[in-house]
């Protein structure tokens, strides 16, 4: 069957955390049978360029079960874990997928993904979208994407008149962001620098750059755990709301020289720079959750000369006398030093998906050529089947409530 991964012998070991993720997203399995019988995916080849997760397995199997074929690669070079790309392709999807890809042999895996000439795309960060457009996208005749990062590319592609087909950017459900962007970035955020480093976060001065949804969960877990935590932003709005949360708001340049972890949460390029690196302290930590590797200016780091790898995930450079720390090669930390978000957290985020990628096959003929958000009635569903899983009751407004809202 056509596909690359790493080693088909860790397939037993993938097929075993599938079943642990699957264990804590019954919404995703809920989903799926509710649309078995229909077989609403029969023969639709979708592509996926996703984080290759435990999580990513569960989606790729619902969809599989309601018909689907599938082609899979990595939505970074360094996220994907070997034993879940060894069970999906056992499982008999086109994975073109490894840990430790180099920057050609990523594109070349999207490259693959295209040549499976899906008819829908789900994308993570809009690297699959780009280079489908560079090829006048062919057959697509819709598409989802995951993060922040890509739906701002494809809202600039539609903004030129570019845009070739419809997505739906899962990103913008409230059941997304307001869960998966926070709460699931915060936790696996730390976690991934904690297993990466192994250090305390009691009483260290951590700068989270950027107070977005990833930044507010970031910055929040952190103080959670001990850490002074020093926000920086460029938008006002967000940095009187740091503050208002809570947190020091400062200047880069000026939060830099007490800084024993800094974190980027912007989605921008080029935040922490060459200028700021040497008014960095000895042994400061480097780390990004933004989902490309252009928010730390890492190039200007191994520009220094070759770095000392001292632990998994951990390299040492040597800045005027003194030692920096960058993990994961300024990747996203959370993926690539730990397992990205957790299943409870991705059920939601990708239960979104699901439920996205059966809207555009049945509706694509209807859907215009551009960004559309989540239907509200499946970010809606999304929140009931979430606080069902959780065991939790709502109240329902009464009569005189219903009234009381509807009067001028
Ligand atoms: N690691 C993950 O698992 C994960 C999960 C979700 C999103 N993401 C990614 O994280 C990034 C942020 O996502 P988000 O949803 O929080 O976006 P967002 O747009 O809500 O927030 C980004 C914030 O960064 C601020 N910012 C921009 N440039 C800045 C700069 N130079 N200095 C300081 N602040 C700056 C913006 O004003 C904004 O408030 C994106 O790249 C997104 O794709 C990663």
């Amino acid at each position: 069957m056509p596909g690359k991964i790493a080693d088909g012998s860790l397939a037993a070991k993938g097929r075993l955390a599938h079943e642990w993720a699957s264990r804590r997203m019954g919404i995703i399995e809920r989903i799926k049978s509710k649309n078995e019988r229909a077989h609403p995916l029969a023969g639709l080849r979708l592509g996926f360029c996703l984080h290759v997760t435990k999580e990513m397995a569960v989606l790729a199997m619902a969809a599989k079960g309601l018909g689907a074929e599938i082609a899979i690669c990595s939505a970074n070079p360094l996220s994907a874990q070997d034993d879940i790309a060894a069970f999906l392709y056992d499982e008999g999807v086109h994975v073109y997928a490894w840990r430790g890809e180099t920057n050609a042999q990523y594109r070349q895996c999207i490259q693959c993904v295209l040549a499976f000439r899906p008819a829908i795309m789900t994308d993570d960060g809009g690297d699959l979208h780009v280079a489908a457009h560079r090829q006048k996208a062919r057959g697509i005749v819709g598409g989802t994407e995951e993060t922040t990062s890509g739906v701002k590319r494809l809202a600039a592609l539609e903004g030129a008149g570019k845009l070739l087909y419809p997505v739906i950017a899962v990103n913008n459900a409230r059941t997304k962001y307001l869960v998966d962007n926070r709460h699931g970035t915060g936790q696996s955020t730390l976690d991934g620098i904690l297993r990466a480093t192994d250090m305390l976060l009691a009483g260290k001065n951590m700068v989270v750059c950027g107070y977005g949804w990833v930044g507010k969960g970031v910055a929040s877990r952190a103080k959670g755990m001990g850490a002074i935590v020093t926000v920086t932003e460029v938008d006002p709005m967000r940095a009187i709301e740091a503050r208002m949360d809570g947190f020091a708001v400062l200047r880069l340049s000026d939060a830099v020289p007490a800084g024993d972890v800094f974190v980027t949460c912007t989605g921008q390029t080029g935040v922490i720079r060459n200028e700021h690196f040497l008014k960095m302290k000895d042994g400061a930590v480097l780390a990004n959750a933004g989902h490309f590797d252009v928010e730390i200016d890492a190039g200007a780091l191994y520009a220094i000369g070759r770095p000392a790898q001292v632990r998994p995930n951990v390299e040492r450079f040597d800045v005027n006398g003194k030692s920096l720390f960058l993990l994961s090669k300024g990747r996203v930390v959370n993926l690539v030093a730990a397992e990205g978000h957790p299943p409870e957290v991705m059920a939601l985020s990708f239960a979104n998906q699901l439920l996205s990628i059966l809207h555009v096959a049945k509706n694509h003929g209807k859907m215009e050529r551009k960004v559309h958000g989540v239907p509200e009635k499946i970010d809606e569903l999304v929140a009931w089947y979430a606080l069902d899983a959780m065991g939790i009751r709502i109240d329902e407004m009464t009569e005189e409530q219903r009234r009381y809202q509807a009067s001028s």
